[in-house]
């Protein structure tokens, strides 16, 4: 059992005013990949140096595999990193750094070459076993390094933002097979990036940090949809969730939100919630929209049109406010003109204008 348990870990560093992780408590199940993402300086960084000993807690602890760490040096911790600054070495053909860590272990020569030639085909190094670092681009040396982790099978991989150096299209071809991988050699993982559509599609579970505290911890999909503060929802998804102002009011007739002028029926739960100023929550993706005038729906403005190929992705200002909205492909809209939008009661979230958290029953 791999387990990672993170247990009330602090970290302030000297001369900082604010801690760089604070309190921080998580646990990454054993073959689980979980991925730590937050917005630059949120402490991503801390917190993973901290499990692989590269960094002392001023509080906390940490236990790998039912062994306590903490005090443990990094070399004593059985755990393969993969780091942003990937540190390969310059004076080693690209077949000795994969091999690395095999050799430091003593594994038999024919195994380093088996095990260095599997991971260098699934990492498309093949061509390039017998080159020196410095004869390769910056997304093949990342992949060295990515190589050089993986071969090793400690049962315990940290990694923090390994795809960075990669340009775009390769990136995304190289998450997938990155998922592959991990999946294949079983590794627990702990990840960390800042890119939100890497960590969704990467984690088991993704831990959304802010300030040095882990904002929401769950599965992609669950916190993408239910996202328990504004902060969260505003981080996670392209574009991020709308946030729109709006005030609850009750009569015999049930509670309603009110936009500005506009109004809409509200659900139930929001009963106790009268006469506040909450803020409502929704994706693009979840609002429909039409040309045509549609009663009871909510009036706005269209300000810009982008077609995106999969889909139409309209700004459009509703009052003050200005909403994201995705519309199928085959939408056509001109700016300037008026649009009627609605959601399903179903994908509407509530939050406290005031905090930004989640209105209680309303998640
Ligand atoms: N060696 C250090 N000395 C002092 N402060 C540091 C040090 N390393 C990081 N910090 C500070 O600690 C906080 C957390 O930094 P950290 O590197 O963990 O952030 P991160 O989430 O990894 O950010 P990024 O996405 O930019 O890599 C930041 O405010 C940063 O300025
Ligand atoms: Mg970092």
């Amino acid at each position: 059992m791999a387990d990672i348990v993170i247990d009330h870990l602090v970290k302030t560093y000297p001369g900082a005013t604010a801690r760089a992780t604070d309190d921080v408590s998580l646990t990454v199940a054993d073959g689980e990949f979980l991925v730590l993402v937050g917005p630059s300086g949120c402490g991503k960084t801390t917190l993973l140096r901290m499990v692989a000993g590269l960094e002392s807690p001023d509080g906390g602890t940490i236990a790998i595999a039912g062994r306590d760490v903490t005090d443990l040096p990094a070399r004593e911790r059985r755990l393969s990193m993969v780091f942003q600054s990937y540190a390969i070495f310059p004076h080693l053909r690209v077949r000795q750094n994969i091999g690395f860590g095999l050799t430091m272990r003593k594994v038999p020569k024919d195994e380093v070459d088996r095990r260095v030639r599997d991971a260098a085909a699934v990492l498309e190094l093949s061509d390039y076993l017998d080159r020196y670092p410095a004869q390769l681009s910056g997304g093949q040396r990342q992949r060295v390094a990515v190589a050089r982790a993986i071969v090793v099978d400690a049962g315990v991989l940290l990694m923090d933002e390994p795809l960075s150096n990669l340009d775009a299209l390769l990136r995304l071809q190289f998450r997938a097979e990155l998922k592959r991988i991990v999946r294949r050699v079983g590794a627990t993982t702990l990840y960390v990036t800042h890119d939100q559509a890497e960590a969704m599609s990467l984690g088991d579970r993704v831990a959304v940090m802010r300030a040095g505290r882990i904002a929401q911890l769950g599965p992609p999909i669950e916190v993408y949809d239910h996202p328990t503060e504004r902060f969260v929802g505003g981080f996670l998804g392209a574009p991020p969730m709308n946030f729109v102002p709006a005030t609850v009011r009750v009569n015999g007739t049930g509670p309603s939100l009110h936009i500005g002028e506009q109004v809409l029926p509200a659900p139930e739960h929001l009963d106790p919630y009268r006469d506040r100023a909450v803020l409502l929550g929704v994706r693009a993706e979840n609002l429909e929209v039409s040309t045509a005038e549609q009663p009871g729906w909510l009036t706005a403005r269209v300000e810009v049109v982008e077609p995106t190929g999969a889909s139409v992705l309209l700004t459009v200002r509703l009052g003050e406010h200005e909403l994201k909205v995705q519309a199928p492909p085959t939408f056509r809209v001109e700016p300037d003109s008026t649009v009627w939008l609605r959601s399903p009661a179903q994908s509407l979230r509530f939050y406290d204008a005031e905090t930004g958290l989640v209105l209680a029953g309303a998640a």
